[in-house]
């Protein structure tokens, strides 16, 4: 069956502070983006690959596109939120109809997650078919508390009842169209979980898997040094 990827790729690097957005930043001589792309390309099962960036950092997507061969790749605008991003992706790919066909199967993937492998796509492919979305989760690996306004400790979570909602996900094409055509303004404004939005909008409950910890999201220079990648502050 048909499947096709959404990258959401339009952050501009503000939280982590970087000129250069973490996904165009250079890992060996090569962009971090072109890695998680190339995840996705050596996939033969998977049609087509639409990356989602911010307009100012277009014309250096297109670059990358040619400069590393990346055949199957759509280059369009992001958005002012994740969310946004990833609906621009996913109308693109309804546009996209005469050229691949519309996909049976979206997998949303975030472009600062390189490691993700063949078969861990396989499963979210297959579960989100069957089940109309499935999402990738991690035990906790530290307690989650909340905090009182002043800093002080308000409660404490239990920690073995609660997962991480990881990357990737994958819904069919109806699930996630038509759940980001009823969602609200708020929802794209403070980045509700997908899974929430496709149980709210479509009441389609995702099956959940547990991934392996090379779901890894790069999003600190801290956790890059932790696994010895230095990302240089400069695009390649
Ligand atoms: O900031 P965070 O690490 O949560 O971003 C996750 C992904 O969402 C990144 O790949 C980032 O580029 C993307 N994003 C986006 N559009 C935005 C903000 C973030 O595609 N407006």
């Amino acid at each position: 069956f048909p499947v096709s990827v959404v990258l959401p790729a339009g952050g501009t690097g503000e939280r982590m502070g970087l000129q250069t957005p973490k996904q165009f930043c250079s890992f060996l001589g090569r962009p971090l983006i072109s890695y998680t792309i190339q995840a996705f390309e050596s996939v033969s099962w998977i049609q087509s690959i639409v990356v989602a960036v911010a307009k100012e950092n277009m014309d250096l997507m297109m670059d990358i596109t040619q400069r590393f061969k990346h055949r199957k790749v759509l280059v369009v605008p992001g958005g002012s939120t994740r969310h946004r991003s990833i609906c621009n992706g996913v109308l693109a790919l309804g546009e996209e109809r005469s050229a691949a066909g519309k996909p049976k199967v979206v997998i949303i993937h975030d472009a600062v997650r390189p490691f993700v492998e063949e078969d861990f796509l396989c499963k979210i492919a297959m579960a989100a078919k069957e089940q109309g979305a499935a999402g990738a989760i991690r035990p906790l690996v530290s307690t989650v508390i909340a905090t009182t306004s002043e800093g002080y400790l308000d409660h404490s979570l239990e920690r073995a009842k609660y997962r991480a909602s990881e990357m990737p996900q994958g819904f069919t094409y109806d699930v996630i169209s038509q759940a980001y055509q009823r969602c609200s303004e708020s929802d794209f404004e403070f980045g509700t979980e997908c899974l929430h939005l496709a149980l709210q909008y479509c009441g389609t409950n995702a099956k959940l898997i547990e991934g392996p910890p090379t779901l890894w999201k790069v999003s600190s220079p801290g956790a890059c040094f932790g696994l010895g990648i230095t990302l240089s502050r400069s695009a390649c």
